[in-house]
């Protein structure tokens, strides 16, 4: 269908499954195990109903709002997703122009399809003519962690404006569809990965040894040059302990439901940072994904406390089929579902949101 007629995120979705390859589908889609934590991850927004006010001005609104400190037209960032080459030959650029065209930042992933240089370059170019948004590096330790010195050091040299290290990748999560499809590719005899060979990090490159010691080097190499947030906390008892340990902000995700299964959505972990450490959010920017879709989606999370949300397979989907516009077409979509939420709603700023405007007791007594 033309790009014109896609309506809402999910469409989206469903006209990638039926045009996208079997191996970008099979990548963007895949989630771990019995897939549990990625339905949780979309239903539990259902869980939480809106409390509207009414006979109030709501002409005008204004969804502007500073993420990981930079100005952006609305409370949402694009996450960070490896391999966008697979949908589009443009790849992450798609994403890079459509995020900028639209003010919204981008946090590139450490495992981009392009190199973050050439992101870097074209996202100098957008500026030049006249677009705004901004660039993040997500950062994955590598095995060798001293590498992880040159890859934060590239991501100051680039210019890029916030680090967000993500925290729930020891090892890979087991992705069934994917794995099934690239065993099937390859040829090889074994769907599940040779534990003598590779018996410690199967299905992975990233270091299964960083602990809580590692963010004070890492940060200091970083040093003052923006926000580090970190990605993938999924307790309050980890909200706690970031709170403790100096970072900027935490960025609540189980990784679209693709690390450990069983794990809880995002805002049943912002719930229980709310109950036990309430004064984590006031001390931390709370960033949160998973499964949100819908402008009330980031609403909802806005009312309990978040300060953006992330989206990640939405924008993959989006330049699979329909590339730069595809992007921009995200942003237009969340755009007027915001917009209209807020009305609808009773209020004009976002910074008027709290939890009044929400009732949680349904996910409360789950
Ligand atoms: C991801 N995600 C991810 N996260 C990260 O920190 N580094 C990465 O390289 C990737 N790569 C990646 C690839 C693909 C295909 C997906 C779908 C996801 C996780 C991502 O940042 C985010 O947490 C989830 O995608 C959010 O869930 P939704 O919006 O996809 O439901």
């Amino acid at each position: 269908p033309s790009i014109n007629h896609i309506q809402n995120l999910d469409e989206l979705e469903r006209v990638t499954k039926e045009t996208a390859s079997e191996n970008a589908w099979a990548y963007y889609s895949t989630s771990a195990d019995t897939t549990t934590t990625f339905q949780n991850n979309r239903s539990d927004w259902s869980k939480v109903s809106f409390r509207p006010r009414v006979l109030r001005d709501v002409a005008k609104v204004d969804t502007r709002q500073k993420v990981m400190g930079h100005d952006s037209a609305l409370p949402i960032f694009a996450a960070p997703a490896a391999r966008a080459k697979l949908g589009n030959p443009d790849g992450e650029l798609c994403i890079v122009r459509g995020t900028s065209r639209s003010n919204v930042p981008y946090c590139t992933s450490n495992s981009a399809s392009t190199t973050h240089s050439v992101m870097a370059d074209c996202f100098k170019t957008e500026q030049k003519n006249g677009s705004k948004g901004a660039l993040f590096w997500q950062l994955y330790v590598p095995v060798d962690k001293s590498k992880a010195r040159d890859l934060v050091r590239e991501a100051k040299e680039l210019g890029f404006k916030a680090l967000v290290i993500t925290v729930d990748s020891a090892v890979i999560g087991k992705r069934e569809a994917d794995a099934l499809l690239k065993a099937q590719v390859d040829n090889k005899l074994d769907v599940l990965p040779d534990m003598n060979n590779d018996a410690f990090v199967p299905r992975g490159h990233h270091t299964s040894t960083l602990d809580w010691n590692d963010l004070k080097w890492i940060r200091e190499e970083w040093a003052a040059t923006g926000p580090v947030v970190l990605k993938g906390i999924q307790t309050a008892e980890d909200a706690l302990l970031a709170m403790e340990a100096g970072v900027d902000g935490i960025y609540l995700s189980n990784h679209g439901g693709r690390q450990l299964d069983h794990a809880p959505s995002s805002l049943k972990t912002l719930l229980e940072i709310r109950k036990f450490y309430p004064q984590v959010l006031e001390r931390l920017e709370v960033y949160l994904d998973g499964g949100c879709r819908r402008g009330t989606d980031v609403v909802k999370a806005l009312c309990l406390g978040a300060t953006a949300v992330g989206f990640g397979r939405p924008f993959l989907y989006a330049l699979t089929g329909y590339g730069t516009a595809g992007v921009e077409r995200v942003v237009r979509i969340l755009t007027d579902e915001i917009q209209t939420t807020m009305r609808l709603l009773g209020v004009t700023k976002l910074d008027q949101l709290n939890p009044n405007y929400v009732n949680i007791k349904l996910l409360e007594n789950e």
